[in-house]
């Protein structure tokens, strides 16, 4: 069957879709030996011969997803021309040709999704689909509810406003503070960019949960396959069965109620600072 070349190509767990349209206007691609560089070109992957940057496309590679627990110091990506570590470096066994999805920096830990289907990884990456993402931030000094406020209401950045936020006080240290941190967008350092306009110093970020999934108990450095389920149940929700129940791929529940429960908890109010009705904040 006939189907456009970035689709094919994406699908095959090469790159996501937009950067296999790069690749089209790169001329890194041709189809049955000729390099074809136009957008909307279609091809058909079961009869074609289809050539990625002079790699010939392998189209029945089995589908994998799996979850890692990023240590700081690895770079997202496939390859790096400092010689940084990759994340890829820790998958130690798996044969699949895989890539991450979205992207952690170099000194954020965490959940990090992986996996050769473009597909999928398309529709969790794509902004109408933008899954919520948990961070637990461990910040330099003592917060004030103004600064929590803030970040939930949603703050200005150079790149546009950011969207409300969930966001509580989780641990109230001797010289820092936890804070929880829950967005849907997925712009380019945004939490720690998000801290930085009020005045909050990141020491250390760490990502715990991508929508239904958690970090759970694995230790920085591991990774676990998911479950078809799992990867189903991220992209479409849990799902139903037909006594009404919910069927969770995974055996933590969706850690969805558990955020919302938080807001509910908001921090409590410290020195120099109480509160008036619900949802607002005075300053003395
Ligand atoms: N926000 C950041 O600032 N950094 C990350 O790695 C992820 C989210």
């Amino acid at each position: 069957m006939l189907e456009r070349l970035q689709k094919i190509i994406s699908a095959a767990g090469i790159t996501s879709r937009r950067a296999s349209e790069e690749l089209i206007l790169n001329g890194e691609v041709t189809v049955n030996g000729v390099v074809v560089s136009e957008l909307g070109s279609k091809a058909d992957p079961d009869k074609d011969v289809i050539t990625v940057s002079g790699k010939q496309l392998r189209v029945s590679e089995k589908r994998v997803y799996i979850l890692l627990n990023k240590p700081t110091g690895y770079i997202t990506a496939l390859k790096d021309s400092q010689g940084r570590k990759l994340v890829t470096d820790l998958l130690n066994g798996v044969p699949e040709r895989v890539y991450p999805v979205g992207r952690l920096d170099y000194n954020t830990e965490g959940l990090l999704l992986l996996t050769n289907d473009g597909e999928w990884a398309n529709r969790l990456m794509h902004p109408r689909h933008e899954v919520e993402k948990e961070y637990h931030v461990r910040v330099r000094g003592k917060i004030v509810d103004q600064q929590l406020r803030l970040m939930a209401d949603g703050i200005e950045l150079e790149d546009g406003k950011t969207a409300p936020a969930v966001v509580s006080l989780i641990k109230d240290g001797e010289l820092n503070d936890w804070i929880s941190v829950a967005i849907h967008e997925g712009r380019n350092r945004q939490v720690r960019r998000m801290c930085e306009a009020v005045s909050l110093s990141v020491v250390r970020l760490k990502r715990i949960r991508y929508g239904t999934l958690s970090i759970g108990t694995l230790k920085s450095g591991q990774f676990r396959y998911l479950s078809e389920a799992e990867a189903r149940e991220l992209i479409d929700g849990p799902q139903k069965t037909a006594a009404g129940k919910i069927a969770s791929g995974s055996k933590e529940r969706p850690r969805v109620n558990h955020v919302q429960k938080r807001i509910s908890q908001s921090p409590q109010p410290k020195a120099g600072v109480s509160k008036r009705g619900a949802g607002e904040i005075k300053t003395k």
